[in-house]
């Protein structure tokens, strides 16, 4: 039976497995799978989805899965060489999990490849937009030299205290300002002056290009804006897909087609979330 609980910007499915489901279709290893900006989002918390959505978000979750356990493997493996396990890493997925967050931050591989990002440019000031638990931001502030500052935006209450007891608990409440509310409305109030190093771009995908275009005016020329959820197990790339995210991701695609402020290139980043992929833009 399809059982499915209320999160911020989609529903969960907790139980997706009616005797006799296919394996592929099962998921793999979390015994549930959130679709985000599926069309159960819009159901009111009070009221049952009716079997015509469950359909519809079934063959989300359908072209969701299956999570390829190679690709859990694959990501254990090589975290095993190059990502010692960190408490306050741990800690920030383990508390952000008990509070009730949806488990869609960043892989430990692509928290440590925004990392090395970071690093190599020499950022002092980097901006995410969607910080979530704040897994992505200790990995961004942990790049950043004394005095260097991250600000993350995000608009949930909850996830934004959650997000302060992870950065305070990583040692890292001097270096991280979150600001609460729209992060389009947050963008529009920083200056052009303040120029970023680096921008991280990992909220709601529908407003990806608006975010993207406040980005290149708030990030220095050399600088690097990174988008993520691009590539969404290629559905992006298929026409039969309309979902909300995916029409999202396809603006901005259009909008960088011809886009004269920054050269880019979309990269996909399959590991153990079974999919999903970066677009990586330098600032010209
Ligand atoms: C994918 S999560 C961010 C994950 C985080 N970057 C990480 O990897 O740890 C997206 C976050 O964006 C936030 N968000 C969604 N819409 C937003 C908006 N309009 N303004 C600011 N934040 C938003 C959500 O509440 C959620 O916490």
């Amino acid at each position: 039976m399809l059982k499915f609980g209320r999160r911020l910007d989609g529903w969960s499915v907790t139980s997706v497995c009616p005797r006799g489901t296919p394996r592929d279709l099962r998921p793999s290893r979390n015994m549930y799978v959130y679709i985000p900006h599926s069309p159960l989002r819009d159901i009111p918390q009070n009221r049952s989805p009716t079997m015509s959505t469950i359909n519809q978000a079934f063959q989300s979750l359908k072209a969701t899965r299956p999570i390829d356990d190679v690709w859990v493997r694959s990501d254990e493996y090589h975290n095993s060489f190059l990502i010692p396990r960190d408490e306050a890493l741990e800690y920030a997925r383990k508390n952000s999990t008990d509070h009730g967050l949806p488990e869609i931050a960043v892989s430990a591989a692509q928290g440590k490849l925004l990392h090395l990002y970071a690093k190599t440019i020499g950022a002092k000031k980097v901006l995410e937009v969607g910080t979530l638990g704040g897994y992505s931001a200790i990995w961004l502030a942990r790049a950043l030299p004394e005095g260097g500052e991250l600000t993350t935006l995000e608009i949930d209450e909850k996830h934004a205290k959650v997000a302060q007891e992870n950065l305070d608990h990583a040692g890292l409440t001097s270096k991280v300002k979150i600001v609460l509310g729209p992060a389009i409305d947050t963008l529009k109030k920083i200056p052009t002056e303040s120029q970023y190093d680096l921008a991280f771009i990992d909220a709601d995908k529908e407003s990806n290009l608006d975010y993207v275009l406040e980005a290149e005016r708030l990030v220095r020329k050399g600088g690097i804006i990174i988008v993520d959820n691009v590539v969404r197990q290629g559905r992006v790339a298929d026409p039969s897909n309309t979902e909300d995210a995916t029409l999202g991701v396809r603006k901005l695609l259009e909008h960088l087609k011809n886009d004269k402020n920054v050269d880019a290139t979309s990269i996909g980043t399959v590991g153990e979330k079974g999919w999903d992929g970066f677009i990586y833009a330098v600032r010209l």
